[in-house]
């Protein structure tokens, strides 16, 4: 018998609408907003420990909205336990932060995240010795290489932003475990039901909230998903003591959002499939990297890994021109909007240069030569983003 608040008993889309929510006294069907930021203190309040995660004190220590999207969360990725944060990198941080120490060695994709490059290739080893080899992870043999006695984590993004790499998450899981280090895998660009990399053996799950389980463009916020241990030592570390939880509005928002996330993403990923098609056969484009066009090195494990439910909805490209060039088409586009951020409701494009990038040097040569357009396509009907597209790369390059 299905039951809407078991998640074992249910499919995807029937938790996506239940999942969370509690009803209380009041017999709300939805998870009621509470803004307080104290709660009633117990008649003897004078041995309370501050930092208590697992007590309502205070809503940096916790707070129903942000209880309620972890249930939710957790299950989502068929993780035991979920901790919520204000954006994607501080839950990202809260990873590092919790499970390193000076001394430790990490091992990081080439290409990754900005804010993640930056984390390793500068913050972490100069202010707290933790030291970084950055390789391609989807060369199996140069993980094994990188991989010393003192290595603690493995950090790798499902596809990577923004050059679309997927790394292979068993192989890698099995070359950490092999090591004794953990692995983290960064699923913002696949979130559940699209990819669950904790069953492939990854240890903890970071997904930035802001992108496609929000869904709306109007909420940040984070999440680490794991076991229950792993994820208690980030909640008593780098929660209520770092301090970067998420809001309890917008917690709100995103349990509201994700409602729609299984029904979204097949829009995102059928409209990412057909583009990058158009794309790919259009002469006067030089590349096009996305994990379902039969072209990317990838292409048969991101097949593989995802279950041939789809690739994603981020690609990147560049029309043969030069910088002048990739600007000219994205002011000409009408309906795709420039502007960051990627799996909101609404397509957004980014230009990058060439050298614009964190760890240049380890981007494929035709990033190099021609910098990189990043499409995060939206919800809008496939065929208009396409005549925008063409009607843009027309007012770029005259056929
Ligand atoms: C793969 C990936 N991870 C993490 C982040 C950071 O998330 P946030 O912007 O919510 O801090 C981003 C943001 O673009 C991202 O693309």
């Amino acid at each position: 018998m299905p039951d809407k608040h078991d998640p074992a008993t249910v499919s995807d889309a029937t938790w996506a609408v239940h999942g969370g929510n509690a009803t209380d006294a009041s017999g709300a069907l939805r998870t009621p907003l509470v803004l307080a930021n104290s709660y009633l203190l117990p008649e003897d309040p004078s041995q309370l420990s501050w930092s208590d995660p697992n007590t309502r004190i205070y809503a940096r220590n916790g707070n129903v909205n942000q209880h309620a999207l972890e249930a939710k969360l957790a299950a989502m990725d068929g993780g035991e336990s979920a901790l919520v944060f204000a954006s994607g990198v501080a839950a990202l941080h809260a990873v590092f932060f919790t499970h390193l120490r000076a001394g430790d060695h990490v091992v990081v994709s080439a290409v990754t995240y900005e804010a993640v490059w930056r984390l390793f290739a500068e913050l972490l080893p100069s202010r707290y010795g933790i030291e970084a080899t950055f390789v391609d992870t989807t060369d199996l043999d140069a993980v094994r290489a990188a991989v010393r006695p003192t290595t603690r984590l493995v950090h790798v993004e499902t596809i990577a932003n923004p050059t679309t790499a997927v790394t292979d998450i068993a192989a890698v899981a099995e070359i950490a475990h092999a090591a004794g280090a953990l692995l983290s895998v960064d699923g913002t660009f696949t979130p559940p039901p699209l990819y669950r990399p904790l069953a492939d053996g990854a240890d903890l799950v970071v997904h930035s909230l802001t992108k496609f389980i929000n869904g709306h463009g109007d909420a940040m916020g984070g999440a680490v998903i794991g076991s229950r241990e792993l994820v208690a030592r980030i909640r008593a570390d780098a929660g209520v003591d770092v301090g970067g939880v998420l809001a309890p509005f917008n917690a709100w928002l995103i349990m509201r959002g994700s409602v729609t996330l299984p029904l979204r993403l097949r829009q995102h990923l059928a409209n990412a499939q057909r583009i990058a098609e158009f794309l790919d056969a259009e002469p006067r484009i030089a590349f096009v990297a996305y994990p379902g066009l039969p072209g990317h090195p990838q292409h048969e494990l991101a097949a593989r890994q995802f279950g041939g439910r789809g690739c994603g909805a981020v690609l990147a490209f560049a029309l043969d021109g030069d910088p002048a060039v990739q600007n000219r088409f994205t002011a000409a586009l009408r309906v795709i909007t420039s502007a960051v951020s990627l799996g909101h409701d609404e397509s957004l494009i980014v230009h990058v240069a060439a050298g614009a990038r964190g760890g240049d040097e380890h981007y494929p040569e035709q990033f190099q030569r021609y910098g990189h357009l990043r499409l995060a396509v939206g919800l809008e009907d496939a065929d208009d983003l396409i005549a925008d597209l063409r009607g843009a790369l027309d007012a770029a390059l005259p056929a």
